[in-house]
């Protein structure tokens, strides 16, 4: 990709549609977004899912934590107006290589289980490798997808301000710092440019915010009202 500004809609448009839904994801692309950013994780039967929280409690009319669901019960819920929880696979198809995906790996095994899927979709479904993002809290994840494909872009997630500012995402070779709001600062954002690296900011939904954050340079804002970037 390359734009001076990467809108960003997180989770497909969470803010007004069921996030982390096909719905979302087709909200999202309406709006104009460069990008949407889903989340995946396994769940019991070996699926890779797209949903945010371990519980299905808050999001959905069931019960349990995905790693302990079968895909068929998971496949079975309600997430909001009649919305179903979709494949990692089911989100490619819909997207369709349009525009940049941000994958968020969440819990252990899924750096091997998403570079299954996203290399199938490269080889044999026309996708741009450039069309894909990597990001994980899970650096030890980032670093195992980064082993099994040293040319994919990865995006180091953090919620925190580290001693050597971006230089633990410089040592994993990756594309991006994903950084929290709480913790931006000139410093840091200088830091990661210097770097080489983008500086991607998590969770934005006031203009106030947006426009100071663009004001120091960062290089995309993740939203749940992506219209407003
Ligand atoms: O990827 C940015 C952001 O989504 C990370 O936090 O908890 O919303 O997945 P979370
Ligand atoms: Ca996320």
């Amino acid at each position: 990709m390359n734009k001076d500004f990467i809108k960003i809609g997180h989770r497909g448009a969470k803010g007004y549609i069921a996030e982390n839904t096909i719905e979302s994801f087709k909200r999202a692309i309406e709006i104009g977004v460069d990008a949407i950013e889903i989340d995946v994780q396994l769940c019991k039967t070996g699926e890779l899912i797209v949903f945010h929280d371990n519980r299905v409690d808050r999001l959905s009319n069931g019960s349990g934590m995905v790693c302990e669901l079968d895909f068929d019960y998971l496949s079975s819920l309600d997430v909001g107006n009649g919305s179903i929880i979709p494949t990692l696979e089911e989100t490619l198809d819909f997207i369709d290589n349009r525009l940049l995906i941000n994958i968020e790996l969440k819990g252990m095994g899924t750096s091997k289980a998403t570079y299954d899927i996203v290399d199938f979709y490269i080889r044999n479904r026309n996708w741009d490798k450039g069309n894909f993002l990597i990001s994980s809290f899970n650096h030890i994840e980032l670093k195992a997808y980064k082993k099994l494909d040293s040319e994919m872009k990865i995006g180091v997630l953090l919620s925190c301000i580290p001693t050597d500012y971006a230089l633990i995402a410089e040592k994993m070779g990756a594309y991006s710092i994903n950084l929290s709001i709480e913790f931006i600062s000139q410093e840091f954002i200088d830091d990661a440019h210097k770097r080489g690296l983008l500086v991607l900011v998590y969770t934005v939904n006031s203009t106030d915010d947006i426009l100071r954050l663009k004001s120091m340079g960062v290089d995309g804002i993740f939203s749940d009202f992506p219209d407003l970037l």
